[in-house]
């Protein structure tokens, strides 16, 4: 039987998990946990988590598209302290895994976002708010306790609505926003559609308004995406909320090179690397595949961020080695929630910041700036 997580916690601070030697190993079975999750929040919640677009492949493809890489490790570098501490967009964190915006935290735990947003706390870790959030965005800065947090934002045909909700993200004391670009329609997903997913009677979308909240929980979310998501954005959008919020804007679910570019030129402060989790367009390419490209057109210029399929403390070294800053994680921060609860979420992040380190030490870096394309190799194939 694998140790899934539930281990003592590393400290009682989440500043000293960002430095110090490596420690005894941790032991998460992401598989186990998904199991436990799926058993403790039943199949439509599941479904609706799990889904991909059409036959889900892309997120298979996603994972495997991390283990085309090798690491190349320096040896007789002394490693008996490591550090993953480091800055996104300003704020310290204790590494940099970002918890990614996922819709509807409530079929996880009962705390919803609030309880996401407290672990993230706890752990030191950078959480980003969907605006598909079942708790009230004001409630879940306040979970946080003063600790920075993101806010997704999709921009709705109603852009009275989405304005009003971006200055209160500003007045919550969120520090960006990441401006989802990759989702002018849903994307098809059958298992969402042949699981009937749809929102729970007793579950509230506060960042849209009561009208779009009823049409989720009579048609379904996909249906609701085409009606309320507004397909006519543009570049032009980034200045738009950066002028609103005052607040850096991300563009997320960019996967060419020349777009990356063309966000930062329209005031983006970065972007994201990423296939919404491969529940967008099935023929997109795995962001693994992409970002050493986009990393080389941006030159250093801007945050850059990836997400989709990261699933071991080596992606994470991988991700960093191809050019990001930082990455984020979507479904096992979802099992976690959903197995675990608060403290679930926390041991998921203490053992993929831990397991940072040891990747690190084996690979010769101490700290996140030692880490550089030398480290990677793509495989050659069998
Ligand atoms: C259940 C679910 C809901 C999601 N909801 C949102 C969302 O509301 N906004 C958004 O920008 N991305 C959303 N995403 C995409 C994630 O932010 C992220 O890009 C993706 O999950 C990363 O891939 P991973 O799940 O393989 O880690 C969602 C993903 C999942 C799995």
């Amino acid at each position: 039987m694998p140790i899934i997580y539930f281990m003592a916690p590393y400290s009682a601070s989440a500043t000293a998990l960002g430095a110090g030697p490596v420690v005894e190993p941790r032991d998460i079975d992401l598989g186990a946990l998904e199991e436990l999750a799926k058993t403790a929040i039943g199949q439509m919640a599941y479904d609706y988590y799990a889904g991909g677009a059409e036959d889900g492949g892309l997120v298979q493809e996603n994972i495997a598209g991390w283990g085309q890489w090798n690491l190349s490790p320096k040896v007789l570098v002394d490693v008996s302290t490591i550090s993953t501490r480091t800055k996104l967009l300003g704020s310290d964190v204790m590494g940099p895994i970002v918890v990614a915006p996922t819709a509807l935290h409530a079929m996880a735990t009962p705390g919803a976002e609030r309880d996401t947003a407290r672990a993230c706390a706890r752990a030191g870790a950078m959480m980003t708010l969907s605006s598909l959030s079942n708790a009230p965005l004001d409630e879940v800065a306040e979970a946080g306790g003063g600790a920075p947090q993101w806010m997704q934002v999709y921009i709705l045909k109603d852009r009275g609505r989405t304005k009003e909700m971006v200055e209160q993200v500003a007045a919550a004391g969120y520090k960006a926003l990441l401006l989802t670009v990759d989702a002018p329609v849903s994307g098809l997903r059958y298992q969402e559609l042949r699981g009937g997913v749809s929102l729970r009677d007793d579950l509230e979308l506060p960042n849209l308004t009561d009208a779009s909240t009823t049409r989720v929980k009579g048609e379904g979310f996909m249906a609701a995406v085409c009606q309320e998501f507004d397909p006519s954005i543009t570049y032009d959008d980034i200045a738009w909320l950066s002028e609103l919020s005052h607040l850096p804007v991300l563009a997320k679910g960019v996967t060419r090179s020349d777009d990356a570019v063309k966000c930062l030129d329209a005031g983006a402060a970065g972007v994201v690397v990423s296939n919404h989790g491969g529940r967008q367009l099935r023929d997109a390419p795995a962001p693994a595949t992409v970002l050493p490209e986009i990393a080389e057109s941006l030159t250093g210029r801007g945050t850059l961020l990836v997400d989709g399929g990261i699933r071991r403390p080596a992606d994470v070294l991988k991700a960093l080695a191809l050019g990001a800053d930082g990455v984020l994680i979507g479904r096992p921060a979802l099992w976690a929630l959903g197995s675990g609860g608060e403290d679930g979420l926390v041991a998921l992040l203490e053992w993929f910041t831990l397991e940072l380190r040891r990747v690190m030490a084996l690979c010769g870096v101490r700290s996140l700036q030692e880490i550089d394309t030398t480290l990677v190799r793509r495989k050659v194939p069998s």
